[in-house]
């Protein structure tokens, strides 16, 4: 495997004999993820989706990418949480951070309904007016607030300028194979539609069309990127040796942590190519442990932008922390620092040093700083950032976190706990059916 985990930096701040115990329960939570014996058992679809992922659907997904990419300048992909975290970590990870897109015949994609901003949809668009558009719509429940909302907007857009016929041509969506009124819509309007499988849940979706179809339009080559989990899934199965399976490593190293009080987890990169990366991440861990009153609170960082502002509390603050390094060893470009004749800012020793050495000692001396201060550190490290390894570093998530949930004894593929707020809205906006609940809602706003 191109990924290794490397965990020397939580050695002082663990013990063995915990470990070897939580190390038995991380291997029967892999064999429950296999055998269907665990909480959540009906959404363990994403198991061996890699696999499972069939020639006709990755053709499928490539045409109609090829058809979205033809006819558009922007593509709009609605969807919030699992419906579109998974495809912008992936996009921007292996982006140019400043040119449209590594194939320079996709459109630009676009992130919309993953949140409510009236300002952020109006702005879209002006920005959309005069260039061609299309959509794809992701929701698995199809009743999502946030991103229906959007897709209303975007719909009349799209169909004002272009005429129904033109949208049907425009708008594909991803939903369920039966329910939901996303389904229901797009049949009714005849819109081309992927199926989310039943199987697979929302944050474990990024294997599906929800975020394949998105990247293939970003011109990223799915096959390969479904080749790394699939190489992944195997390296973590269950005949493979605890000592040898990252997966269960990485779920073991955290859990021994959070027993010894550690109770936020950071992670963190040195590459601004990979800060949704760790919002999916953020996703993935949170929604799938922070339940019955137990979890580590994923968060994340940006070094070295963070350690200008949050570099004092990790150094500092109060000692609940650990922290989980993506490291990448090698940059995709090269670029040295010049000579400055006059040297002011004093940094002729680094004349003729590369950025990433500069980065790279930035790291390691963090890394270091961090263990003196009594922040553990795990690291990932990684030979470079292509499809291949992100697909890798997608299922090792993915795996890490059903067996990391088993062992901290939650059921990692539930969320009932996001409902609560989606009440509480429905009700102050006069929903039907929550009348009364409103009431009381808008006293206690007084
Ligand atoms: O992981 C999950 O299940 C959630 O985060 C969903 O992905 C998110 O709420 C969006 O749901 P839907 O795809 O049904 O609109």
């Amino acid at each position: 495997m191109d990924i290794r985990l490397n965990v020397d930096g939580t050695v002082p701040f663990v013990d063995e004999k915990t470990g070897k115990s939580l190390v038995e329960k991380a291997v029967a939570a892999n064999r429950s993820l296999y055998e269907k014996t665990g909480k959540g058992s009906d959404f363990l679809g994403w198991v061996s989706l890699p696999l499972s992922v069939s020639e006709s659907d990755i053709s499928e997904i490539e045409t109609v990418s090829k058809n979205l990419k033809e006819i558009s300048d922007v593509v709009i992909v609605t969807g919030i949480g699992g419906s579109y975290l998974g495809a912008k970590a992936v996009i921007e990870a292996l982006n140019s951070s400043f040119e449209a897109y590594i194939d320079s015949d996709s459109p630009k994609i676009i992130f919309a309904g993953h949140h409510l901003d009236e300002d952020y949809l109006s702005e879209l668009l002006d920005f959309i007016e005069d260039k061609r558009v299309a959509c794809i719509v992701i929701s698995k429940s199809g009743t999502t607030t946030e991103p229906a909302v959007a897709f209303r907007i975007i719909k009349r857009h799209i169909e004002q300028k272009y005429g129904k016929e033109g949208a049907k041509e425009r708008i594909v969506a991803v939903t369920d194979r039966s329910h939901g009124a996303l389904r229901k819509l797009s049949e009714q309007e005849g819109y081309k539609t992927f199926v989310i499988p039943d199987d697979v849940g929302g944050r474990f979706s990024v294997l599906t069309p929800v975020g394949l179809l998105p990247i293939s339009v970003a011109g990223i080559d799915i096959r390969i990127l479904l080749k790394g989990a699939t190489d992944m899934e195997k390296a973590s199965q269950v005949d493979v040796p605890a000592e040898e399976n990252i997966c269960i490593q990485y779920a073991v190293v955290r859990n021994l942590l959070y027993g010894n009080g550690k109770k936020i987890e950071i992670l963190a990169s040195y590459s601004p190519r990979l800060h949704s990366l760790t919002e999916w991440w953020k996703q993935l861990f949170g929604e799938s442990e922070g339940k019955n009153g137990k979890g580590i609170f994923p968060a994340g960082v940006d070094f070295t932008s963070d350690l200008h502002s949050m570099g004092q509390y990790i150094q500092e603050g109060e000692r609940m922390l650990f922290e989980t390094v993506v490291s990448i060893e090698k940059p995709r470009e090269e670029l040295v620092i010049p000579e400055d004749a006059e040297n002011l800012d004093q940094l002729n020793f680094l004349s003729g040093r590369r950025i990433s050495e500069v980065n790279r000692m930035a790291e390691l001396g963090t890394m270091l700083a961090h263990i003196d201060g009594g922040v553990p550190n795990i690291r990932i490290e990684i030979p470079e950032l292509n499809a291949y390894i992100l697909g890798q570093l997608i299922y090792f998530f993915e795996k890490s976190c059903g067996i990391s949930g088993y062992v901290l004894g939650v059921n990692p593929f539930d969320q009932p706990g996001v409902e609560a707020y989606k009440k509480n809205m429905f009700a102050l906006l006069g929903k039907a059916g929550y009348e009364s609940e409103g009431e009381k809602l808008r006293a206690r706003l007084l």
